[in-house]
């Protein structure tokens, strides 16, 4: 595990494009490995987070084939999975990749499937996903009936009228996923709309997909027709450099090629709520039509005095993985910041209510693993008067490898 010492900066200056979208990058892989047919990805991103999908598809009959300008995947089918090799397939450390993935197993008759990660990630809970699968007729028995290692067996699968209990694009995708089967529609209802990608994605291969307020719904589908698919920039890895570029006194930083869409621009929106310079277009809630592509912008950002805010439940899933920055931001702003309804944070790469309160005590911050603290920590160092140590760095490398590269050009 390394320590690294990040200094105080005097003002973040320059011009960066921050890696490709962690989330979308799986689901092209995913949708890609369903697909029938070839799809071109360009924009995949190159982390290890990521390359754990693509070794799962691979193990599961898709065919990955990397180029220096694009991974294309020759897809297995909708119902063409089947895993080859011994042993678990490994999700390593990838959240979605382990909620998403079961999506697709469960329709595999008769076929069973076992997924396991690091040790560090067998306290991520899967029963949120086991519960709908099981309703639509699929077996997923998992550890303590809750976590990994859990085995998925693929069966017939009934339509389903789904009710989440939670705002999650994880579970929401892996039904979506799943209901492609059935023959007939099935409806997935959201407490609050969170990132929308698996529709945009679905929808742009053909799959009928409507969405009415809190609803999403798609029919069965006998294919998946992708060609092509662009990953845009990374608005969550983008968030760091914002922040920064909002706290360090004198920055006046341009991010190029950020993904806009309005299910992930809930951060922006707080910052620019608290005074933070932020421009460029971001997209707006289009009502209830389903986009098949995803809005790209170059952001502007600089440093400014700000002020506190409040944090609803609602906007949570729209930050979900920035409100360790929303925390950081509140440090500094005059006044309080309040975020309410975030208890999903604990239950992310570690407990994150418990880890950005340790981390936040200053001085010196431990990742715990968890790629954005590790970047927490770092930006926090840049805006700090006396620098910050942050123990565990290398875990940035599950989203954004070359963090520290990044933030030095722009010193
Ligand atoms: C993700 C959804 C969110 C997010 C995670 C990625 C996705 O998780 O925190 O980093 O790609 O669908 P939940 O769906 O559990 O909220």
């Amino acid at each position: 595990m390394s320590t690294v010492r990040v200094d105080p900066a005097r003002g973040l200056r320059g011009e960066l494009r921050p890696p490709t979208d962690k989330s979308i990058s799986h689901r092209a892989a995913i949708l890609g490995a369903m697909a029938s047919g070839t799809v071109r990805i360009t924009g995949y991103l190159d982390a290890a987070d990521t390359s754990s999908t693509l070794a799962a598809v691979a193990r599961l009959g898709a065919r990955v084939q990397a180029s220096p300008d694009a991974i294309v995947v020759h897809g297995a089918g909708l119902r063409g999975a089947i895993a080859s090799g011994d042993g678990p397939i490994d999700v390593g450390n990838a959240g979605t990749l382990m909620r998403l993935l079961p999506g697709w197993l469960a329709s595999q008759e008769g076929r069973s499937f076992t997924l396991d990660g690091e040790d560090s990630f067998r306290r991520r809970p899967v029963d949120r996903i086991a519960a709908p699968l099981a309703l639509m007729g699929a077996e997923v028995v998992a550890t303590d009936g809750r976590r990994p290692p859990f085995t998925v067996t693929g069966a017939r699968l009934r339509p389903i009228h789904y009710e989440m209990p939670v705002a999650s694009a994880q579970v929401k995708s892996c039904v979506l996923l799943a209901a492609l089967a059935p023959g007939g529609a099935s409806t997935v209802s959201e407490p609050e709309p969170s990132r929308d990608h698996t529709q945009r994605m679905l929808a742009a291969a053909g799959v009928a997909v409507r969405r009415d307020g809190r609803h999403v719904s798609v029919e069965g589908a006998e294919t998946l027709a992708l060609e092509e698919i662009a990953i845009p920039g990374d608005p969550s890895s983008a968030a760091f450099l914002i922040a920064a570029g909002v706290l360090v006194p004198g920055s006046r930083v341009v991010l190029r090629g950020v993904g806009t869409n309005w299910t992930r621009s809930g951060f922006v929106r707080i910052v620019q709520r608290m005074g933070g310079l932020v421009a460029g277009e971001l997209e707006e809630a289009p009502g209830d039509a389903v986009a098949t592509t995803e809005p790209v912008a170059d952001l502007e950002v600089a440093a400014g005095p700000l002020v506190g805010t409040v944090v609803e439940a609602a906007e949570v899933p729209l930050a979900i993985d920035e409100l360790p920055l929303v925390a950081l931001l509140g440090c500094f702003a005059e006044g309080e910041t309040v975020v309410r309804g975030a208890q999903e944070l604990r239950l992310k790469e570690s407990d994150r209510i418990a880890t950005v309160v340790e981390g936040l005590r200053g001085g010196r911050i431990a990742s715990h693993g968890d790629h954005r603290l590790a970047m927490l920590g770092a930006v926090a160092g840049l805006a700090s008067s006396d620098g910050v140590e942050v123990e565990g760095m290398e875990a940035a490398d599950v989203s954004y490898p070359g963090f520290l590269e990044d933030v030095a050009r722009l010193r």
